[in-house]
């Protein structure tokens, strides 16, 4: 699998971590930014990485900000797109099992190292349950043109 990663400087410390277990785990893990501490947007950061991952199909997206919360806030925006911020292992292999995530956001400031390759164990072990699962991230695919 192909991974798209992106932090902002409250999440960057972890970014070189998790690309690391990522590529330890057998996948091509692609860095997206930034490359230094300054300041920065985590919008521009979750656009770069989310608009990469619907151009490329099959590809996944992982996005660190201080507390996953801007992150995912902001990767949800993306049709197709479905994000989930995962401070625990439970959290990530249900994101994969039920939701068939394609980003996962974590949070710097939250999750210390040891959890933070928890969840990246739990994340990669865990396959979409398709079945009942499916009509429903088909709902929520469909919540996307939605507006009131
Ligand atoms: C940056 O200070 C912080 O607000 C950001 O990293 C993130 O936690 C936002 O949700």
């Amino acid at each position: 699998m192909t991974y798209y990663i992106g932090a902002d400087h409250a999440g960057i410390e972890i970014k070189a971590f998790v690309k690391e277990l990522f590529e330890k785990r057998g996948h091509e893990v692609i860095d997206l930014g930034p490359f230094k501490k300054d300041r920065v947007d985590y919008p521009d950061f979750a656009a770069k990485v989310c608009e990469t991952v619907l151009e490329n199909k099959d590809t996944k997206g992982i996005l660190i900000c201080g507390t996953g919360l801007g992150m995912s806030m902001a990767a949800n925006k993306f049709d197709g797109i479905r994000a989930a911020l995962c401070h625990n292992t439970f959290s990530a292999q249900m994101a994969r099992e039920h939701n068939d995530a394609n980003i996962l956001c974590l949070g710097e400031r939250v999750s210390g190292y040891g959890m933070v390759e928890a969840i990246v164990d739990a994340w990669d072990k865990s396959e979409f349950q398709g079945g009942r699962h499916s009509q429903r991230v088909d709902k929520i695919n469909k919540l996307s043109s939605c507006r009131i």
